[in-house]
């Protein structure tokens, strides 16, 4: 198939297309680089050995997408545009309700007008608040998130279920991503976070390579094992393989067995691993892996944060065959990599 990745020079989508060509897709890749880096496009070609095409626009912009279409046969669209900083998002909420909603409003109209009706929308566990079932199923109530950015994906889901409802020649699937980490093998292409990182696993390698002092840790009086809180990291490329996993959804929707006929069309899932590791986990694995030391202090709570956050991923299994491979082991090294081997990210070239 011919996909059409939005937001593809990110973090999440860079990793994808090296999948998607694994599996013997093709990509065209639009982003507006409002948080990343075409370095990161150019060496995806140099580990898959070829080229691919490659816009940069803004998804809100209608008469690029049109043309992009015009230009190719594109048979699904994977969108990874938007803004992610939780923080930011609390500071500027227009601009994040308006970028990111917007964004995909423009990318579904577009889309209908050219007859493509197939996508897989990021979303995220953030959809699902302070979670009432531990481990999260899909069947789990979404609940009330803490911050704009966690309402644009929560709200846009809303949206994709109302569209696909309306017209059930769509296909749409909504991927809730618990917490991505690590980077490809090749130590080529990673997280490359712009400022100070918001998330735990930049933190921890921008600490190891010197760039920051120590970890802050939020908060060690939670109802968990040690104190701290609990995720559900997933390495990257499992994640991005599970993009290519989906796409099953579109050559056959028929195939997916749990679907009664009036459901067929629209597909939720967890992507995660199904295993909860403290921060304390991860400084700990991160440093027997990769023989690092990684000091940090114990700080105040961060507001927003939940305890305990993990799902069961079993409904991926069973419906698209796709499973977790790496381990947090594997997640620390390949994190470590990447930033060891890139210590400025991109700019280091
Ligand atoms: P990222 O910031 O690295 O990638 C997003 C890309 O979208 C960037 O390259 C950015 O330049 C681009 N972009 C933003 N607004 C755009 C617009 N209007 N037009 C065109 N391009 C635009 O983030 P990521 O970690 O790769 O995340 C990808 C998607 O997955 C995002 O939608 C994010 O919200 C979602 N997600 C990420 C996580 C995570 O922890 N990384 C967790 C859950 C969901
Ligand atoms: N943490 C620290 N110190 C840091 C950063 C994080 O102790 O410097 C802790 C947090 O308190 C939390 C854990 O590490 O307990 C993970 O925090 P992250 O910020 O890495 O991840 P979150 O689970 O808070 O949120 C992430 C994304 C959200 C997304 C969510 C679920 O940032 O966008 O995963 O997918 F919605």
């Amino acid at each position: 198939m011919k996909i059409l990745l939005t937001g593809g020079a990110g973090y999440i989508g860079s990793h994808t297309i090296i999948e998607l060509y694994k599996a013997g897709h093709s990509v065209v890749v639009v982003d507006n680089l409002v948080n990343s880096n075409q370095e990161a496009l150019r060496r995806v070609s140099k580990i898959i050995g070829e080229e691919f095409p490659f816009e940069k626009a803004d998804i809100r912009d209608r008469e690029s997408l049109d043309r992009l279409f015009g230009q190719y046969h594109i048979d699904a669209v994977i969108n990874f545009a938007g803004l992610k900083a939780v923080g930011e998002s609390v500071s500027k909420p227009l601009e994040y309700y308006e970028n990111n909603m917007n964004g995909v409003f423009v990318l579904l109209d577009v889309m209908r007008r050219h007859g493509c009706k197939n996508i897989i929308f990021s979303s995220s566990a953030t959809v699902y608040g302070d979670p009432a079932i531990i481990p999260i199923t899909e069947e789990c109530p979404k609940g009330q998130c803490t911050n704009p950015y966690g309402w644009t994906k929560s709200m846009l889901e809303q949206v994709l279920i109302d569209v696909q409802k309306a017209d059930r020649e769509w296909n749409v699937v909504l991927l809730r991503y618990f917490n991505p980490i690590g980077a490809h093998e090749s130590g080529l292409i990673g997280e490359n976070p712009n400022g100070i990182p918001n998330n735990l696993m930049p933190y921890i390698t921008q600490t190891a390579v010197g760039l920051r002092k120590e970890l802050g840790i939020f908060g060690n009086d939670y109802d968990t094992h040690d104190g701290t809180g609990v995720r559900d990291y997933i390495h990257v490329v499992d994640l991005a393989r599970g993009h290519v996993a989906a796409l099953k959804v579109f050559e056959n929707r028929n195939e997916i067995s749990s679907q009664r006929d009036e459901e067929k069309g629209l597909y939720i899932y967890n992507l995660g691993t199904g295993h909860g590791y403290s921060v304390l986990d991860v400084v700990k694995a991160f440093e027997k892996v990769n023989g690092v030391k990684i000091p940090y202090v114990i700080k105040e709570r961060r507001p927003g944060d939940i305890a305990t956050c993990y799902c069961n991923p079993s409904k991926a299994k069973e419906e698209l065959g796709w499973e977790a491979q790496y381990g947090i082991e594997e997640m620390c090294r390949d994190s470590w990599r990447w930033q060891s081997q890139n210590p400025n990210g991109y700019e280091s070239l």
